[in-house]
């Protein structure tokens, strides 16, 4: 039978690629919807739909929204009923999630992409096919606080890219620093973003980010212990700016080594990673967790954001850099709401039904 889930914050970016990613899918049942006070009592279909212009925001490329969600009716988000529900997916601006998410974890597991509760020592932060061992922290999370369920969080849509990277690194020559320039798309700000003051522009500062990619990165990269996770002693160093790009973040990275490796080794250790995950077949998988480019034209978001559903991270212009001993220097591009929000926000759900942390 398949699981029954609740999308909270549906009607937004990480949520509607969600939606995208459980449409038909074999295990899960999009059973119920939820938002803010502006979109409850409507339609799906009109909640997304502009009453004036008649435009309909969706926006997942390539897709339509599910048939199955379309005449749902949005509930919310305060008062959704949870009765029958296995899995929440809470999609939501993070002072939503910080009051609502404990509420759905007291009845339900609750897979977030909110920041709020990401750092909670009992909380774990996971990227599929990266540290998925970090779930066993849920066990004290639930006999702690006395939940029937529990939260699930996934990173920064920033950290998320360059963790995948540098733990496909750190498994095979350990890294001892990261240097990390970021071009972040408009969509990984949400719909509010002001998007004209990005056209023909960069804008020098994202509040908060450059913070959370480097405690964020820490704690993935972190080893699971008897306390709890500890970190990895990584330096990070993050400047993060916003370009004109709807999706897709670019992101220029220095990593110092701890062994030396050569560009091709790095080749390597980038093309193997996470095989064993992908060969699990979990149907939001991609076949390769990082693609590696050598055109130096490419990775480019806007040919290579979408590849594998926006699941793989794309790789390119390794090399050596002269300035940080053992150092490598590799642009990636991520997308910021598949893998780095609603998609993977689905496959780990996927992966937690294998792993028996859903019913
Ligand atoms: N966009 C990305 O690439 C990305 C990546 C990683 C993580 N995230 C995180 O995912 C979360 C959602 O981001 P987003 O980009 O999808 O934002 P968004 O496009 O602005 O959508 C926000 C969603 O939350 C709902 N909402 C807003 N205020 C609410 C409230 N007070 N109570 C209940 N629901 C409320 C909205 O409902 P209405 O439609 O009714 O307003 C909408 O469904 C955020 O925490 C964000 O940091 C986003």
């Amino acid at each position: 039978m398949k699981i029954r889930a609740a999308i909270v914050g549906a009607t937004g970016i990480a949520g509607q690629q969600v939606l995208a990613a459980l449409d038909n899918h074999p295990d899960f049942e999009i059973a119920a919807l939820a938002a803010s006070e502006r979109s409850a009592g409507k339609s799906f279909a009109s909640a997304i739909t502009d009453e004036q212009s008649g435009i309909r925001r969706w926006y997942v490329a390539g897709t339509e929204p599910p048939a199955a969600a379309m005449q749902l009716m949005v509930q919310e988000a305060k008062s959704i009923r949870l009765d029958g529900i296995g899995v929440v997916f809470a999609a939501v601006e993070s002072d939503a999630a910080r009051e609502l998410e404990p509420i759905y974890a007291a009845q339900a597991p609750t897979i977030s992409t909110a920041r709020p509760h990401r750092m909670e020592p009992d909380i774990p932060l996971l990227i599929p096919g990266v540290n998925l061992d970090h779930i066993a922290l849920v066990k004290e999370q639930r006999r702690r606080r006395g939940w029937k369920g529990y939260i699930a969080t996934l990173p920064n849509c920033t950290a998320t890219g360059l963790a995948i990277t540098l733990k496909a690194l750190d498994e095979k020559f350990g890294v001892d620093s990261a240097l990390v320039t970021t071009m972040q798309g408009i969509s990984g700000a949400g719909r509010d973003l002001a998007a004209l003051d990005v056209v023909e522009n960069i804008i020098p500062y994202i509040p908060r980010e450059e913070e959370r990619v480097t405690i964020e990165t820490r704690k993935i990269l972190g080893r699971l212990g008897e306390g709890g996770i500890a970190e990895l002693p990584l330096k990070v160093s993050a400047t993060c700016t916003r370009a004109s790009v709807l999706n897709g973040h670019t992101e220029a990275a220095t990593v110092g080594l701890k062994r030396p490796a050569s560009i091709e080794e790095v080749i390597a250790a980038f093309e193997n990673f996470g095989r064993d995950f992908s060969a699990m077949g979990l149907p939001n998988a991609p076949r390769r967790m990082i693609t590696v480019h050598r055109d130096p034209m490419r990775p480019q978001p806007r040919l290579d954001r979408d590849a594998e559903n926006g699941m793989t991270t794309s790789v390119g212009r390794i090399r050596a850099d002269e300035v940080i001993p053992n150092g490598i220097k590799y642009l990636l591009v991520t997308h910021n709401a598949a893998m780095g929000a609603g998609r993977g926000a689905v496959l780990l759900a996927e992966y937690l039904k294998r792993a028996g942390y859903l019913a």
